[in-house]
């Protein structure tokens, strides 16, 4: 077997190594000014060039060049040396292998003597968080006052876990994720090299999906790519999966417009095509994942491509956040249980349908934590409701359609002259409720509700209210959809409490002691 490709495209020279350049300039003047440190930490994501540039440091420090600029030349014997794995000062240890305050004392007591073939004996502690405490202080002795000719260059990826006297003696440089255009320009180099010819699309997949790691995308070409064959986006898809697919997309479209029917559908169609349910479950969870940070307003994680996000741009729009956050919920519960599933597709089916009942009981300004209450397992014996907050007083509330009929027609008119859809939306709406200076609109669901709640609509209803009833007025909405299954056990749909929570009234406290009331 050949060498794997990833060991295979170690970068040997400064040149050859993608991104970190504000790593690599700093190194690559140090060595030229002979200013080189006792003491790096080098930390990062997995497969970004940690250890291959501590090597390159090491066999810079060691070269022979004349010319310091010209360190490492890869020619001299010690170049040679550290490039075949036999230079003797270069030491690497696994910290995650040799955690014990010996295996570093052992070290301290070697670190006196002088190198053997080159000028510097160079000390590469790799997933150097990984040390027991008493390692780390041993360690930091040997930092403190390390010998002239020795180097120590840590590596890891979890620099919070390094003490904090470990990492104020080291300079520190961290590596960063590769972007996705420099690793596709390194796989085609790759490809090229190894006579692969590779669809674009397909190494941006495979980019893609290395979400960053350099490493890992090489492996993942390394085991797609037959040399002499061309490496296609759909040979890609199929054995990788895309990471927000079409079928994934398709399901959510299916979600935002509440269609059971079609997202079981997609379901179907995407398990029958050969979708191993978990690998699906995930990319559904990834996505939903995705629409989350989308609709928080955070920034999205790389693995998505530009006209992904732009479609679940759109989709986390038609979703509000308690919506996605109790459908992530659900699918992220189904991912967990097709493990024991005897029939694999089932809790995913399971998942959709239930993201797709009622609507959380909820208010137009719930946080989502509300989700959670409303998803939570009715209690198993009749529930006595302790305390309602009403979201607005339930008493006195005049009927739904109480505000002159003539009156709204003229503001649905009204509105329909600036902006039809939102008369649309309005004339979706389940309830109606004018109480002095406030209109409350219900809606049947979250989606139409946060529809209406856009600021920009708002506004425009605001301003047209103000016209027909001759005052200022704030629009608030609400879900209206309440059914009695989501109401706790032993609450009387026909009651107060049931009242309050169709005006959108919340259940902040319940006990489960049946009582007659
Ligand atoms: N910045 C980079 N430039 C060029 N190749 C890279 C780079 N980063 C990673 N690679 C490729 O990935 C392989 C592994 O990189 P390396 O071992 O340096 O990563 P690392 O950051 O030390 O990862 P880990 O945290 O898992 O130890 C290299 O042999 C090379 O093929
Ligand atoms: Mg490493
Ligand atoms: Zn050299």
């Amino acid at each position: 077997m050949s060498l794997s490709l990833y060991r295979k495209y170690r970068p040997g020279n400064w040149s050859d190594v993608v991104g970190q350049a504000h790593v690599v300039n700093t190194l690559r003047n140090a060595v030229a000014a002979d200013r080189v440190g006792h003491a790096y930490l080098f930390s990062g994501p997995r497969g970004t060039g940690k250890t291959s540039v501590a090597r390159l440091l090491a066999k810079a420090v060691n070269c022979t060049h004349e010319d310091r600029s010209q360190r490492p030349d890869c020619t001299c014997d010690n170049c040679l040396a550290v490039q075949n794995g036999s230079f003797m000062d270069l030491i690497e240890i696994d910290a995650a292998s040799n955690t014990s305050v010996e295996d570093v004392r052992e070290l301290r007591d070697k670190i006196n003597f002088s190198p053997n073939q080159g000028k510097y004996k160079v000390y590469i502690i790799d997933e150097v968080h990984m040390l027991s405490t008493a390692a780390f202080n041993a360690l930091l002795k040997t930092l403190e006052e390390p010998p002239a000719h020795a180097i120590f260059i840590l590596a890891t990826t979890e620099t919070h876990k390094v003490p904090a006297t470990v990492l104020s003696r080291c300079q520190r440089h961290e590596f960063r994720r590769l972007p996705l255009d420099e690793t596709v320009a390194q796989l085609q180099k790759i490809a090229a090299d190894e006579g692969v010819q590779a669809d674009q699309d397909a190494l941006e997949l495979i980019a893609r999906q290395g979400t960053g790691s350099l490493r890992d995308s090489i492996s993942l070409l390394d085991q797609l790519a037959v040399p002499g064959e061309q490496l296609k986006l759909e040979w890609a898809q199929q054995v990788l999966g895309t990471s927000a697919s079409e079928s994934v997309l398709g399901l959510i479209d299916a979600i935002v417009a509440g269609d059971a029917a079609a997202g079981l559908e997609r379901l179907r169609v995407a398990l029958d095509g050969g979708s191993d349910a978990r690998q699906l479950a995930r990319q559904i969870v990834d996505t939903l994942r995705g629409l989350l940070l989308l609709r928080m307003g955070a920034p999205l994680s790389y693995e998505f491509a530009g006209d992904e996000v732009r479609r679940m741009k759109e989709q986390a729009d038609g979703l509000s956040a308690p919506q996605i956050l109790r459908t992530l919920r659900l699918f992220n519960e189904a991912a967990a249980d097709i493990r024991q599933a005897w029939q694999p597709g089932l809790p995913l089916e399971m998942a959709l349908v239930e993201a797709l009942q009622a609507a959380p009981v909820s208010t137009g300004t719930t946080a989502p934590t509300s989700a959670a209450a409303s998803t939570a397992p009715a209690p198993s014996r009749p529930a006595a409701v302790q305390a309602v907050r009403p979201a607005k007083p339930a008493s006195n509330a005049s009927n739904l359609a109480g505000m002159d009929a003539a009156q709204w027609g003229r503001v649905k008119d009204l509105v329909k002259q600036k902006n039809p859809n939102l008369a649309a939306l309005l004339n979706s709406s389940k309830a109606r409720e004018l109480r002095e200076d406030r209109l409350l609109l219900g809606f049947a669901t979250d989606v139409l509700r946060d529809k209406m709640q856009k600021q920009e609509n708002l506004e425009v209803l605001e301003a047209v209210l103000e016209q027909v009833l001759g005052r200022r007025c704030t629009v608030e909405c609400f879900l209206s959809g309440v059914k009695s299954s989501d109401l706790p056990a032993g609450v009387d749909s026909s009651g107060a409490v049931a009242t309050a929570v169709r005006l959108g009234g919340e259940i902040v406290d319940q006990s489960d002691q049946a009582t007659n009331d």
